[in-house]
Parts: structure tokens; C-alpha cells; sequence
């Protein structure tokens, strides 16, 4: 299993099953993994926080049977993701991350960032939080000790295969000089191996890619390009 608190000395590729053949689920994520991808990023959508669904629960346990020795990154564009901590946790997920927007202040019904962090600690998975591309990166910085990742959106969260979001690369800029080196920063959306070196120049040390991995023919020189972006 990936050990993703050690600081990489290369990026790592988060491959993004979004953009996966479904029908194909394990055989998809084996192929990727076989080609050097680090690790696999679940993208889960409530038809609330954003309006498409996707998957859940029961795909992290299928893929923690098929694939017992992969991290699993789940990224939650949910509206309450405090109801999920401990069914994720016990389906098998690595890192729960869940998206500033959902927390107070943000949202006055929303949950507490550091209390929720707690809970993601407590059931066992490493925590994470996401901006999405309006969203400034300052609401971020007084949890940044107690956060294994923080995900930059570089696209509007909903679906794969959209544009990359140049504006956000200042965020990742602030989030590198304020984290300590073995928070891992992750972009998410848009990268491929036109916009791959911006980001991490900018300070990213984790990449997901859907569109730009799964839809390759060589996604195995695709890998290898963004392990040396
Ligand atoms: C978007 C998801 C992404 C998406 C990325 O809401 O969070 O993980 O799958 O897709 P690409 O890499 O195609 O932009
Ligand atoms: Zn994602």
C-alpha cells in the first residue's frame, strides 16, 4: 500500500475511474495501476453539491475485493459529508476528502471542518479538503497541519474531460508555502500533458487525471510523462 504521508519524490498519478469503461471497472483499474499509476481517485457526486451522480459505497468495496493492496482516494461532492464517514471508512477508503464549501462559515447549516477531520482520523482514513475554483484558498490555511491532502479544483466539479482552469495555479502557490512538505497538494480536473507541468510548477506533487489517462492510446507513456512533469 502507497504510503502517501512520506514526501514523493516524483509526482504521483491519481487515476481518475470517472473516466473509466464501468462495465470494465477492475479490469480498468488494473490496467492503470499495471501502467504506473499510484493510485486510484473515487469521485463521488450526491446530485446536490453537483448535479450528476455517480458512485458510492459499494464501488469502494468492490474495488478494495478486486484490489486489496490499492489507496483509494475518495473525493466526496456531497452536501453532508459527515454521514458517510464511518460506511466509506468500512468500505474500504484511504483519504475522505470533503470540500470547504459544505463547512461553516461557508454555509451556516454546514459541518465543522476540524470537527470532521477528527471523525475522518477516527474511522481510520487519512483527511483531505477541496476548493473549488471561485472559492479562495485562505479558508484552508488553519487546517492545514491536521490535513493529509488538499485538492485544488482546476475545473468545476461535475463530470471528466472538461477545460483546465489556469486561475487557480496561485492557490496552489499559497497552499505549497503554508503546508508542511508531506501535505500532499492535489489538482484535480483538466490535466493532461499540455497543462501537467503548469501545475506542478505551481506546486502540485499529486495529479488526477480521467480523460487525459483513460482515454489514451499509450497510457502507459501518459503516466510516465506526468511522473516527470
Ligand atoms: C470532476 C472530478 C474529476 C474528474 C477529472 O468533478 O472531480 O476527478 O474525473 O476528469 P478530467 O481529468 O477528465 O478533467
Ligand atoms: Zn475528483
Amino acid at each position: 500500500m502507497l504510503d502517501i504521508t512520506n514526501q514523493p519524490k516524483r509526482p504521483l498519478v491519481a487515476a481518475s475511474i470517472l473516466s473509466a469503461d464501468f462495465g470494465r471497472m477492475a479490469e480498468e483499474c488494473r490496467d492503470v495501476l499495471g501502467r504506473g499509476a499510484d493510485l486510484l481517485h473515487v469521485d463521488v457526486m450526491d446530485g446536490h453539491f453537483v448535479p450528476n451522480l455517480t458512485m458510492g459505497q459499494d464501488m469502494i468495496r468492490g474495488l478494495r475485493r478486486n484490489l486489496p493492496d490499492v489507496f483509494l482516494d475518495v473525493h466526496l461532492m456531497v452536501e453532508r459529508p459527515q454521514e458517510y464517514v464511518k460506511s466509506f471508512a468500512e468500505a474500504g477508503a484511504n483519504l475522505f476528502s470533503f470540500h470547504l464549501e459544505v463547512c461553516r462559515p461557508a454555509r451556516p447549516d454546514g459541518v465543522d471542518a476540524r470537527e470532521l477531520i477528527r471523525a475522518i482520523r477516527d474511522a481510520g482514513m487519512l483527511p483531505g479538503m477541496v476548493v473549488n475554483p471561485p472559492t479562495p484558498a485562505d479558508g484552508l490555511l488553519p487546517f492545514l497541519d491536521d490535513l493529509a491532502l488538499v485538492l485544488v479544483m482546476s475545473v468545476y466539479p461535475g463530470r471528466s474531460g472538461q477545460s483546465f482552469i489556469p486561475d487557480v495555479l496561485p492557490k496552489l502557490e499559497l497552499l505549497r508555502q503554508h503546508a508542511r512538505p508531506t501535505m500532499r497538494l492535489e489538482i484535480d480536473g483538466g490535466v493532461n500533458l499540455q497543462t501537467v507541468s503548469r501545475a506542478v510548477a505551481a506546486g502540485a506533487d499529486t495529479l488526477v487525471t480521467a480523460s487525459a489517462l483513460f482515454g489514451a492510446r499509450d497510457r502507459k507513456a501518459v503516466v510516465d510523462a506526468m511522473h516527470n512533469a
